[in-house]
């Protein structure tokens, strides 16, 4: 199992058990994280899963790709760690991996 702490756009921490293998968006959709639309289905073409990685993650991580970056630019509240959480893959490296979940979409 992979943790992972959301921090939902009204404030709440939800810690979830992830599996390896899986995006963060397909471990929020499954549990129903408040704000995580994911309306292409993880296809890297909507921009509703815009999660900001904690900075103390963010390494691990690592930055989005040419694609993932281009589509950051149409959505709000971008931070210097926003990444798409559905490009985010889990792996053991990444348990306890924090993400919070900004107000408003895309
Ligand atoms: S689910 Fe559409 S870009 Fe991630």
């Amino acid at each position: 199992m992979v943790s992972i702490a959301f921090v939902e756009p009204d404030g709440t921490v939800r810690t979830i058990d992830g599996r390896e293998g899986l995006t963060v968006m397909e471990t929020a959709k499954r549990v129903g994280i408040a704000g995580i639309e994911a309306e292409c289905g993880g296809a890297c073409s909507c921009a509703t899963c815009h999660v900001i990685v904690d900075p103390d993650w963010f390494a691990r991580v690592g930055p989005p790709g040419d694609e993932e970056r281009e589509l950051l630019d149409f959505a709000r509240q971008v931070a210097p760690t926003s990444r798409l959480s559905c490009q985010i893959h889990l792996t053991r490296a990444l348990d306890g991996l924090r993400v919070a979940v900004p107000p408003a979409h895309p």
